[in-house]
């Protein structure tokens, strides 16, 4: 008899249950709705459509709360939705859209352009302004969008995904309208200290340690003000602007914004380091549940105190396509 009333069997395997070749076999098996999705060990959701080394960051409804604050960090610390200088924009692209919250406030602000955001994982929300809309795609493979077609095209800390700048920026420069912008948004995978309160082994030093060691592993070494100019550059684009902006981790700076910005990247912290960290350290570096879990809690446990005064690396880098009377 089958039913859902009925009692579930028991394996009697009680050997430690290999969740390595789980999640593995688990995707091998995926049908092509873009809807698919796999738990980790960690209680966490992944998509899985591309692959789940596309996006090492789960996308569950912790991780899209996350990155709704994230959003409203980045507007805190910068006061605008974008740095490049826009006249009126008519064709805008976000790559790496997430929630599709930054595709949305540029419908808004931009009533008479058309904003797409494009994404692994279809998570954006449905009812969205009427000249924004989402599309599922991998800004990695080819891209199908016209030539000399945006005004404006965006992406913002997605480099933890990307593998090959070069492609990536010349296939928006491809698209991008002569005299349009590119600009791309990321946080240096690393903590900083002006003051000398960063141990060695301070918990949050050590996490970006892994993690840099991880995603170099993969390919994906994150960015540096100067990788962010050197590709921007080699891609094309002329008048290029890196903009560095320190974002503090945690209630210790003494000016009250940088304080209100602190404390919510300590609280948009308390869920990233385990979407950061935890599929990267199991499945690129090797380690069991239980110390990359400990990891990511020391790291969030560090951010409360206030004898560290650590800050992210927060760059923005945007350049111009040389106008056709430039060429
Ligand atoms: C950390 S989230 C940032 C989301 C959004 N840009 C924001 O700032 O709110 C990174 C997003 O990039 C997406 N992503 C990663 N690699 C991608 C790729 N190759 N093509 C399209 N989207 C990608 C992920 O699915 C994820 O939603």
């Amino acid at each position: 008899m089958s039913s859902s009333s009925s009692q579930i069997e028991v394996d009697s395997d009680t050997s430690d249950y290999d969740y390595e070749t789980s999640f593995n076999s688990s995707t091998a098996s995926l049908t092509s709705s873009i809807n698919e999705y796999i738990f980790g060990a960690d209680g966490r959701r992944y998509h899985a459509y591309f692959g789940p080394e596309k996006n090492l960051l789960p996308t569950d409804e912790i991780e899209q709360d996350r990155l709704d604050m994230y959003h409203e960090i980045m507007l805190q610390l910068r006061s605008e939705l974008h740095q490049s200088p826009l006249a009126e924009p008519h064709n805008i692209l976000d790559v790496g859209t997430g929630t599709g919250i930054w595709a949305i406030d540029m419908a808004d602000k931009y009533p008479m352009a058309q904003v797409i955001g494009i994404d692994l994982t279809p998570i954006q929300p449905k009812w969205v302004p009427p000249n924004c809309k989402f599309e599922v795609d991998d800004a990695e493979r080819e891209w199908t969008f016209k030539p000399d077609y945006f005004d404006f095209i965006h992406a913002r800390t997605v480099s933890h995904s990307i593998g090959d700048w070069p492609k990536l920026l010349s296939q928006a420069y491809i698209c991008c309208k002569p005299g349009g912008f590119v600009e791309l948004l990321e946080f240096e995978m690393a903590t900083f200290c002006d003051d000398g309160t960063m141990a060695d082994d301070n918990p949050m030093k050590v996490f970006f340690d892994l993690l840099a060691k991880a995603l170099a592993k993969i390919g994906r070494p994150g960015v540096t003000t100067a990788s962010l100019r050197k590709n921007l550059e080699d891609a094309g684009f002329v008048d290029i602007n890196v903009i560095q902006t320190k974002q503090p981790i945690g209630a210790w700076p003494k000016n009250k914004r940088m304080k209100q910005i602190g404390v919510m990247t300590m609280v948009n912290g308390e869920t990233a380091f385990n979407a950061y960290g935890y599929q990267s350290f199991t499945r690129i570096l090797g380690m069991g549940h239980d110390e990359a879990e400990k990891i990511c809690k020391d790291a969030v446990e560090a951010m409360s105190n206030r004898n560290y005064h650590l800050y992210f690396m927060n760059d923005v880098a945007y350049g111009r396509k040389p106008r056709e009377d430039e060429c």
